[in-house]
């Protein structure tokens, strides 16, 4: 008995885990206004292709190196390399993820900031009356305005950081994913109140009709990258978590369940936001505020209309808590692995990452018109380039890593599934998942 719920309460600590780092901005917040700028349904499409073809069964190879290794993921993959007879080298693979996850949480901390300013205004009362132009309005003088902006970013990275360094986040998940329903509660709500909705009716369309004329390269790669991010895939975060993952708990259907959920809550929240743009009359290319500015519309329109959006932002805050600690941990781990203790390291990844973050606060006040590339700002190259080129990437060397190095023995055993499991598993990485990812990243560069 005793042992039987050890087994249940550690199988249940890794889909927590797993969930925690998934379901984040990049549902609620990211995957709403990429697809608007991309055309909708089309891109939808995609992303879900993407989803199944890539993202699940790299997923799996991810996590069951860290489950195979049972080290740190720089450690399990020299192990292992060395194992199967191939170079060290490997162990870089480690580093670049580490890079990747640096890149992205200085963002993610900057626009998760966003929603503390959206939180304490929502708990004051600020949206109760206020009508779409004034949201907008009120959301692009925030913008405007670094010593706001930076105070959020800090306070936020703080919270994360804080909790790397205590090493208290299976704490913080568990209270996650007694709240994560409740989330998804709220979306189904808000889901719901949009079908009554004028705007409902286009949102559908807009969402699930595709044009076919809609998809260049471009908007392939996007979805590619979104389909990565969103699944919290390609930088070795989830193999760390798969060093723990108990012996006897299937690898596909823990993997399967976390991305059934986690598009889920992408398409009720998409639903939710789109109804609200063609009720409004709003632009579903938008933009990175989109999201900002069509929930406390929606919510205003809800009896108790300040209190549900208190505590969607609430309970969005606490999401990207658990992704942030997820993306915060590989460095961490890296440095710590250099010989600094825990504190230190902590200390050290949330100063760089605060500094760097700096750069896309500003990106809308003072650094506005500086473009180092085309025509893009700081925060936008960096909210693309480490998504959409470094993940992807990652994701490539990870799954031939997985299908080609390593011995098929240790690879099905750490799947956890049967000769023909394994086999369709290895066939969709090898011919599907590696040749899909390079031609979609090429096609989409050039
Ligand atoms: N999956 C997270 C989200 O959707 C973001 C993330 C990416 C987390 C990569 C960890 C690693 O918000
Ligand atoms: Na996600």
């Amino acid at each position: 008995m005793q042992a039987t719920l050890e087994r249940w309460s550690t199988r249940r600590a890794f889909i927590l885990a797993v969930t925690g780092a998934a379901v984040g901005l990049g549902n609620i917040w990211r995957f709403p206004y990429i697809t608007g700028e991309n055309g909708g349904a089309a891109f939808l499409v995609l992303y879900v292709a993407f989803v199944l073809l890539l993202g699940l069964p790299v997923m799996m190879a991810e996590i069951l190196i860290g489950r195979a290794g049972r080290r740190s993921p720089m450690a399990s993959l020299g192990h292992l390399a060395a194992q199967a007879g191939a170079s060290r080298h490997w162990r870089l693979l480690g580093v670049f993820g580490a890079v990747t996850v640096f890149c992205i949480l200085s963002f993610y901390s900057v626009v998760s900031g966003w929603s503390i300013e959206f939180l304490v205004a929502a708990i004051n009362g600020d949206f109760v009356g206020a009508d779409p132009a004034e949201i907008g309005a009120g959301f692009d003088a925030f913008l405007a305005d670094p010593a706001r902006m930076t105070f959020n970013h800090t306070l936020f990275l703080l919270l994360t950081m804080t909790v790397v360094a205590a090493g208290v986040a299976k704490g913080l998940e568990k209270l996650n994913n007694l709240l994560m329903p409740l989330l998804y509660l709220l979306l189904v709500l808000l889901a719901g109140f949009a079908a009554t909705t004028s705007g409902f009716g286009p949102a559908l369309a807009w969402l699930f009709q595709p044009e076919l004329s809609a998809i260049t390269p471009l908007v392939v790669l996007h979805a590619m990258g979104h389909a990565f991010f969103t699944l919290a895939v390609g930088a070795c975060a989830l193999m760390a978590y798969g060093a723990y993952m108990p012996e006897r708990q299937s690898l596909p259907r823990a993997a399967g369940a976390v991305a059934l959920l986690d598009v889920t809550v992408a398409l009720l929240a998409g639903i939710a936001i789109f109804s609200v743009v063609f009720t409004q009359g709003l632009d579903p290319a938008e933009g990175p505020g989109l999201m900002f500015v069509t929930l406390p519309i929606a919510f205003a329109e809800l009896p108790w209309g300040a209190l549900w959006l208190s505590l969607f932002f609430l309970l969005l805050l606490l999401a990207t808590w658990t992704s942030s600690i997820n993306l915060a941990e590989p460095m961490v781990a890296t440095l710590q692995g250099l010989g600094l203790g825990r504190g230190r390291a902590a200390a050290l990844t949330g100063v760089a990452v605060w500094l760097v973050g700096l750069l896309s606060v500003l990106s809308f006040s003072i650094l506005a018109d500086w473009h180092p590339v085309a025509d893009k700002t700081f925060f936008d190259l960096v909210t693309s380039v480490p998504t959409e080129v470094f993940l992807p990437l990652g994701g490539l060397v990870i799954a031939v890593f997985a299908a080609w190095v390593m011995a098929s023995d240790t690879v099905r055993k750490a799947l956890g599934v049967g000769p023909t499991g394994f086999r369709l598993w290895q066939g969709v990485v090898r011919w599907v998942s590696i040749p899909l990812t390079l031609v979609v990243l090429v096609a989409g560069l050039i």
